[in-house]
């Protein structure tokens, strides 16, 4: 007999107690599956080659540098990110699953994006608009200049970026999540809150809550403490770390519907949809 889900509980537990954020997050957020085909693709598209040398920045749990090891027996990744504990999950629950050659394949450094770490990455990607952390230009700059150097000559640098109307509105957005896991937990829902928006400055309070079948609820799972930087800034920056043939990658849409398709192709325009991601890339030049 199929087990229900939710009786899977650990008694007199809720399920906001006993849920792992890290876990949800992965599950909310985080497609390596179909995110790290998207790189491989793009890149070569773009240059002819096979990617086989990647960088993720603000890598978190590196969940997706795991998965790039696996996808490949010549593929090679580094991680960098700031804080131990995240990583220290990361290796637990992410590098453990690989094998032990997998794993020789992957580096994963407790350390700043901003510093310099030795790797020549084919591509380096940001994701989950983890540069906004940076709040100033020359900080941004700083750190585009950085990723540059870390990439090979010729190299894809590719940022996820935000926006539309409804950006700028304080708004709680909840999205169902399907957890077909046996993990005690079922399906639940993840909660995006664009909590405090300064216009003046575009500083942006953002927060990730979690909500559950048995009406327990995990707030501030996620708390960001970002600017909200827009494409023409974010270009223009990479133009003057040094990058070159800027461009992005918007998402196509089905006429039939109206709605996104999922596939993102390069783009001269973007469209003033109340909500979008892009995707903005930048080529490390040949020779400087
Ligand atoms: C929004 S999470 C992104 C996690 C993952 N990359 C993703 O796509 O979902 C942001 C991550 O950036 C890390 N971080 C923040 N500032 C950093 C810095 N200066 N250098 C390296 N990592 C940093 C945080 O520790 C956190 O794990």
């Amino acid at each position: 007999m199929a087990k229900s889900k939710t009786k899977t509980k650990k008694k007199g537990h809720k399920m906001a107690d006993i849920a792992d954020r890290h876990v949800l997050y992965q599950k909310s957020v985080q497609g390596p599956d179909s995110d790290i085909p998207f790189f491989e693709h793009h890149y070569e598209e773009y240059t002819g080659k096979k990617l086989r040398n990647f960088r993720e920045d603000f890598c978190g749990t590196a969940a997706m540098a795991s998965y790039f090891v696996t996808h490949h027996r010549n593929n090679r990744a580094l991680g960098v990110d700031l804080h131990g504990p995240t990583l220290e999950w990361g290796i637990k629950h992410n590098v453990s699953r690989l094998t032990p050659k997998q794993q020789e394949r992957l580096t994963l450094v407790h350390g700043n994006v901003l510093d310099r770490h030795p790797w020549r990455a084919q591509m380096t990607v940001a994701m989950n608009f983890s540069y906004m952390v940076f709040k100033d230009r020359p900080t941004l700059l700083k750190y585009f200049k950085q990723a540059r150097k870390s990439l090979q000559p010729g190299g894809l640098f590719m940022l996820d970026i935000w926006g539309g109307s409804e950006c700028f509105v304080p708004q709680e957005e909840p999205r169902d999540v399907e957890n077909s896991d046996d993990d005690g937990i079922g399906d639940f829902t993840f909660i995006w809150d664009q909590d405090v928006f300064d216009p003046a400055t575009h500083f942006y309070t953002t927060r990730i809550h979690y909500t559950f079948q048995d009406g327990s609820e995990m707030r501030d799972a996620f708390i960001y403490d970002w600017r909200l930087w827009t494409m023409p800034e974010v270009m223009e920056l990479l133009r003057e770390a040094g990058f070159e043939d800027v461009h992005f990658l918007w998402e196509g849409t089905n006429k039939r519907t109206n709605e996104g398709t999922g596939t993102y192709h390069r783009a001269e325009v973007g469209e003033a949809d109340t909500a979008w991601i892009a995707y903005i890339v930048g080529v490390n030049p040949r020779k400087r």
